[in-house]
């Protein structure tokens, strides 16, 4: 079986991020998203992969390369522009061949992987499989509706979802979604959408197994669902700390803290992550988050964030709280008068001011 992981996509939904880096590349406990989905693909025996790129391609090729430090084979496949999940299957045929393979998406995160999925197709004999997840808004996804345990209709962010069973970003098929995706059409949003190629299939009448994800799964396109991806992924988290922190810090819990970073007179709760050549000094690093290489925070207070390489906080009176800060942000009291909030914000930035 080949795999196929989509990485291309506008990212729109966290922008300004995404405007200098593929949201496929924003970590998740220190780690690039993607290579959570190239690691459950080499774990369910997948390694022969291709990775449909768009725009972000080369930052995607220079933080992937070719694979061999997970021990797969990476093909890269440019998409001119995002035209959808179909067109990227579509362009990825000679690639593919006529094996079955499973197409995963690259910005979601399986807790449990997907070799049972793989099990299954390779056992069920099924043309398709798709996987579905209960959710709470299952407008801002395909939608499976059921008969039975049969599945007779998939459809593309409904407004009146049929059910509350979420598309989940992996997907197994043989060959025939090739045909099936030849006779599709650009949707409403412009691209040719896998969920119609799968209705195709299931009105050709073949074979579309289901399974449900029982285990956590998340899509982190949007910042709440990246949020909620780094803490179920800190839970897992074991104590580590090769930086180095003086007697007036005190540390509690899972945390890990990476060679060359120096801690001062701080209090860390875990879990959380900081990566190297970090440097935290009289800072308060709540539960769930994360801090990349080369962070600063200085006499500041953060928990459930995401702080990506060099950002720097320093000076603040307040906690900071379920955020993302790119990378090199600063964000630092003036203690100038008046007592005012001064910013220099980018296009499509979001700051919430809890006051
Ligand atoms: C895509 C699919 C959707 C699926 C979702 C899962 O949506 O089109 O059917 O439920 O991924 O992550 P998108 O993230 O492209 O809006």
């Amino acid at each position: 079986m080949k795999g196929l992981i989509l990485s291309g996509g506008s990212g729109t939904r966290l922008r300004p991020l995404t405007y200098t880096s593929a949201k496929q590349l924003i970590p998740v406990a220190n780690k690039p998203v993607l290579f959570y989905g190239i690691e459950h693909l080499v774990e369910a025996g997948v390694t022969e992969i291709g990775i449909v790129v768009g725009d972000t391609a080369a930052e995607i090729e220079a933080a992937v390369d070719d694979g061999s430090r997970w021990g797969a084979h990476i093909t890269y496949i440019r998409q001119d522009a995002p035209r959808g999940l179909a067109h990227a299957v579509k362009i990825s045929r000679s690639f593919l061949g006529d094996e079955p393979f499973i197409m995963y998406l690259g910005d979601n995160i399986l807790r449990d992987g997907v070799k049972d999925f793989v099990d299954a197709f390779d056992a069920g004999g099924a043309n398709a499989q798709i996987l579905a997840a209960t959710v709470p808004e299952p407008q801002r996804f395909g939608v499976i509706e059921l008969d039975g345990d049969r599945v007779v209709r998939v459809v593309e962010k409904p407004a009146d979802p049929p059910s509350d069973l979420a598309l989940v970003g992996v997907y197994l098929f043989d060959h025939h979604v090739f045909e099936a995706i030849e006779t599709l059409v650009p949707s409403a949003r412009g691209e040719l959408e896998i969920t119609e190629a799968i209705q195709r299939l299931i009105d050709d009448g073949r074979t579309v197994h289901w399974q449900e994800v029982r285990g956590w799964w998340k899509d982190t396109g949007h910042l709440d669902d990246l949020l909620e991806a780094n803490r179920v992924v800190l839970r897992t988290l074991e104590r580590r700390i090769d930086g180095e922190v003086d007697d007036a810090t005190r540390i509690d819990g899972e945390v890990v803290i990476e060679a060359g970073t120096t801690v001062t007179a701080s209090v860390i709760r875990g879990p959380a992550v900081i990566g190297r050549n970090c440097r935290l000094e009289n800072a308060y690093i709540g539960p769930y988050t994360s801090l990349a290489d080369g962070v600063r925070v200085v006499a500041a207070e953060l928990e459930h964030c995401i702080v990506l390489h060099e950002a720097r906080i320093e000076g603040l009176e307040g906690r900071i709280n379920a955020s993302l800060i790119g990378r090199q942000a600063h964000i630092f009291a003036t203690g100038a008068k008046p007592r005012a909030h001064r910013l220099m914000v980018g296009d499509g930035c979001r700051v919430g001011i809890g006051e």
